[in-house]
């Protein structure tokens, strides 16, 4: 049995709950993982020479992935694939080539790493303890880091400069911890040290099973990419110079945040459907066709510039589009007929102009309707009029209107007196589900208001029924 591990890291580890975002899938990778190191029925492992130092419960490649296979029942490259996994997020790592996180389906060897690694542990890896590691690494291999070690270790050593005496001096102690363990159990805490850091702190440009957010490379065989990162900062920072006035924690809320003040004006004027909307949200319409359609003010504001210009079908069979893809799975077929007779049927009354594959695709697929038929053409209608009508409504009177009319509230400067005030007043504002609702009833009385009824479909649903 191994010595606790837990024992000889020292207190530096800041404890914290878990961000791991993948948490519900981990969880059932660790059951299978649990098992497969049951002593009567996982996997066998055996003790293998590895460098003149004997390790125990070292695994081959092959007989894990048998294993699984036989275990799931699944085909061999399932099973493969499968292991591969385990592998990248760190549960199994591998012996001899350890910079390839995946398993092979040969005789490399592989072992189970140590519960206290595994990535749902309740402590992040920090760079305090990463640069530990590589500072102990550095006195062990005397100066001869691995390059991309070297480079981790160097920029840490910047960014941490502060604290390098208490990194340095702790490495050291470690170092002199480990050096009296005896050789195999030195070895394997040695491997499965660097088998954490390897998933996660990985070599720059490697595909890592535990990123998230955009830096996230998504490719596994994509191994050295070396211009994205320029290109993907500058994008980060057009979007942070567009937003930057929008986003609550950096610009004040006008005319007063609610949360603070007590008084709600800031949620009366942002309702969803005002008469007038703030100055703020029509200079967000124009960021882009989708900011302008997430509002549905600015969407009906849309719709008005449209109708002056005669040409609401696209954005109706958009609408249409997202009414079946989030509406409710009875209403399907219906909605899809109704779809089908008003935008796409030959002399539909609102007929919609597309590319003739899509609309083929699309006529076939409405056939079986399910959520996602329209989303080709959806997509082709959004294009069109982002790159037509958008820029045109921007430019039109229409928009110039709303623009001149928003309004632009000033901030409230409430004494500690009438915020004390303001907080004994606090009404308990609307119930958003009361609000959703009234909407849902303008909106069925908008389109009941707006759609004629069609005698002639209507007949024919009744000969049907005969
Ligand atoms: C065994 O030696 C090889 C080459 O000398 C080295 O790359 C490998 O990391 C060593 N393995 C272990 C487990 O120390
Ligand atoms: C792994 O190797 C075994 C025997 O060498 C073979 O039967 C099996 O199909 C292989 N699995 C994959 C995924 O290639
Ligand atoms: C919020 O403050 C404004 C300006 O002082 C005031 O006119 C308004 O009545 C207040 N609203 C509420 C709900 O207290």
């Amino acid at each position: 049995m191994l010595p606790r591990l837990k024992t000889i890291i020292p207190a530096a580890r800041i404890h914290r709950p878990s961000v791991a975002p993948h948490d519900p899938c981990l969880l059932n990778l660790e059951a299978i993982v649990v098992e497969m190191q049951d002593p009567k029925n996982g996997v066998k492992g055996a003790e293998q020479k590895l460098n003149v130092t004997v390790i125990p419960h070292v695994i081959a490649g092959k007989d894990i992935i048998m294993w699984i296979a036989n275990k799931m029942n699944t085909t061999p490259e399932e099973a493969q694939v499968f292991g591969t996994m385990l592998v990248t997020y760190g549960y199994i790592y591998p012996l001899q080539n350890h910079r390839k996180l995946v398993m092979s389906n040969d005789t490399s060897l592989y072992r189970f790493q140590t519960p206290y690694y595994w990535p749902t542990q309740k402590w992040v890896a920090e760079d305090s303890d990463y640069a530990i590691y590589l500072a102990k690494r550095n006195i062990r291999k005397k100066g001869m880091l691995e390059p991309y070690e070297q480079a981790h270790y160097n920029h840490l050593h910047e960014w941490l400069n502060h604290k390098w005496d208490f990194i340095v001096m702790q490495a050291t102690e470690q170092y002199k911890a480990n050096k009296e363990r005896k050789k195999p159990d030195r070895v394997v805490f040695d491997c499965q040290e660097r088998a954490y850091w390897m998933v996660n702190r990985p070599p720059r440009h490697t595909h890592s099973a535990l990123d998230c957010g955009p830096d996230r490379l998504i490719n596994p065989n994509a191994d050295e990419v070396t211009e994205s990162f320029d290109y993907q900062s500058k994008l980060l920072v057009k979007y942070i110079t567009t937003y930057k006035n929008h986003d609550s924690f950096l610009a004040p809320c006008l005319p007063s945040n609610p949360w603070q003040t007590d008084n709600d004006t800031y949620w009366t004027l942002n309702m969803r459907r005002v008469e007038v909307p703030t100055k703020m949200r029509v200079e967000r319409w124009s960021f882009s066709l989708f900011e302008l359609l997430s509002d549905l003010r600015g969407r009906d504001d849309f719709k008005l510039f449209l109708k002056k210009e005669f040409s609401g079908e696209n954005l109706a069979f958009w609408e249409a589009a997202e009414e079946l893809k989030w509406g409710t799975a009875s209403s399907m077929s219906t909605k899809a007929e109704t779809i089908f007779k008003t935008f796409l049927a030959p002399g539909a009354p609102r007929w919609i102009n597309i590319d003739g594959r899509t609309m083929g695709l699309t006529v076939k697929g409405l056939e079986h309707p399910h959520r996602y038929v329209l989303e080709a053409a959806q997509t082709h209608v959004f294009m069109l009029m982002k790159k037509d009508t958008f820029f045109r409504y921007l430019k039109s009177p229409v928009y110039k209107d709303i623009q001149k009319k928003a309004l632009n509230p000033e901030p409230h400067n409430f004494s500690p007196a009438e915020l004390e005030r303001n907080a004994q007043n606090r009404s308990p504002g609307i119930h958003p589900i009361i609000l959703w609702q009234q909407e849902e009833e303008e909106k069925a009385k908008a389109t009941a208001a707006a759609t004629p009824i069609d005698v002639k479909a209507v007949m024919s649903k009744i000969d049907r029924k005969k």
